[in-house]
């Protein structure tokens, strides 16, 4: 599958997606009075029940408050507590302060992004792994560090990558 196919198949929404996204937005009637300064806690409350924004859900907002869609992306992209690719079951934050920096962290999410088919910001088509970048997490000492499923891993390498993909795999497969 090229990139960008991949990279498509990653943020399109699922049936199930849809059902929630109807469901958040036949809510705000009866949650948000119809004011633009009601967008944020709106965006808020949507990721917190949805996992993320789905274009699908900002163009829902900007409708109910009667804005164009336009403004609300751009107040959503402003801030970094919003996110745009669903939740993968498994979350891969590579390490890319200073001390991993230094220690190859550049490699790492190379590696990553290979394996994964995917980029940063990104989550693979069939839902099981989201990919980001963190600041320095505080384990300097261990450095290039990737933080999977909140749990810091040090002294990463392209190989050790290849092993925590194959133990998720043999998990998935219930082996
Ligand atoms: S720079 Fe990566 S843990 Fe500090």
């Amino acid at each position: 599958m090229a990139e960008s196919e991949k990279a498509k198949a990653a943020s399109s929404i699922t049936q199930e997606d849809k059902v929630r996204i109807d469901e958040f937005l036949a809510s705000l009637e009866s949650s948000f009075p119809r004011e633009t300064d009601n967008l944020i806690p709106i965006l808020q409350e949507a990721q917190r029940r949805l996992g993320y924004l789905p274009a699908e859900v900002m163009e829902g907002i900007a409708r109910y408050l009667g804005v164009p869609p336009m403004d609300v992306f751009s107040v959503a992209t402003f801030y970094n507590q919003f996110r745009f690719n669903p939740p993968g079951r498994h979350s891969i934050r590579v390490c890319m302060g200073t001390a991993c920096h230094v220690g190859g962290a550049r490699v790492i999410l190379d590696a990553w992004r290979r394996r994964l088919g995917i980029d940063r910001r990104q989550t693979t088509p069939d839902r099981e792994y989201d990919l980001d970048t963190v600041a320095c997490v505080g384990c300097c000492a261990m450095a290039p560090v990737t933080v999977i499923d909140g749990e810091v891993h040090g002294r990463i390498t392209p190989t050790r990558i290849d092993g925590i993909l194959l133990a998720f795999e043999r998990e998935r497969e219930g082996k």
